[in-house]
């Protein structure tokens, strides 16, 4: 049920860098959530894909903090030491894979860059409770994750992030997850070709 890799729904990350993170430019902390995040490839392609769009000095303001239920209980080591195996990072871009990664003296295992690690803070967190980890985010980022939920389970999430998110917060989700209709006056959807939304 984990599954993840580095650079997945790459498409709506690249939107995101487009429409959200100009409206951030300037703001002192920018805070997202990436709820069910795995094993870190997820938050760390979004801290990187920020780290790319923003420039150095606004990248220091933003802070993701990466959520997940983690039945195995190693989520949160594995992200905080931001270790991978080549196996893991061998899909990504070249030049990308050199500026965000070093190799470590263990055969195999190539770590984050600590800018971008540092951005990352990892808590366990059920998003079936209906309670939310925070407030006042800027974007909440849930991909690969609804879909494991009734449709109920799936409106009442949406609707805490809708409550979890600033005035004017955005919502990401995968390509092949729909709005619930019941929602549908919460939200604008920012592009037809994506799955991002503003909170209303
Ligand atoms: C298929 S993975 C998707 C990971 C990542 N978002 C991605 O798109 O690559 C689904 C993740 O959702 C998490 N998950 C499932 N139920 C959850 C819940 N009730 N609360 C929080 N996370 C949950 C799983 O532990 C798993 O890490």
């Amino acid at each position: 049920m984990a599954f993840t890799f580095f650079f997945r729904d790459e498409h709506v990350l690249n939107l995101v860098a487009k429409q959200v993170l100009p409206e951030l430019a300037g703001f002192s902390r920018i805070k997202f959530w990436d709820a069910g995040c795995a094993m870190g490839p997820e938050p760390y392609t979004l801290a990187i894909i920020c780290a790319e769009n923003m420039g150095k000095f606004s990248f220091r303001n933003l802070a993701i903090t990466a959520s997940d239920i983690d039945e195995s209980g190693e989520f949160g080591s594995i992200i905080q030491q931001g270790r991978y195996r080549g196996e893991e990072v061998k899909r990504i871009q070249k030049d990308i894979f050199e500026r965000y990664f070093t190799t470590t003296e263990t055969d195999d295992i190539y770590l984050i860059d600590p800018l971008i690690r540092d951005s990352v803070k990892y808590q366990q967190h059920d998003l079936l409770s209906m309670k939310s980890i925070g407030s006042g985010f800027h974007m909440v980022l849930c991909k690969n994750v609804l879909l494991h939920f009734t449709p109920e389970q799936r409106v009442s999430v949406i609707r805490m992030f809708y409550d979890s998110l600033a005035p004017g917060g955005y919502f990401c989700t995968e390509q092949t997850q729909k709005m619930p209709d019941e929602l549908n006056h919460l939200f604008d959807r920012v592009t037809d070709d994506g799955q991002l939304f503003r909170k209303k």
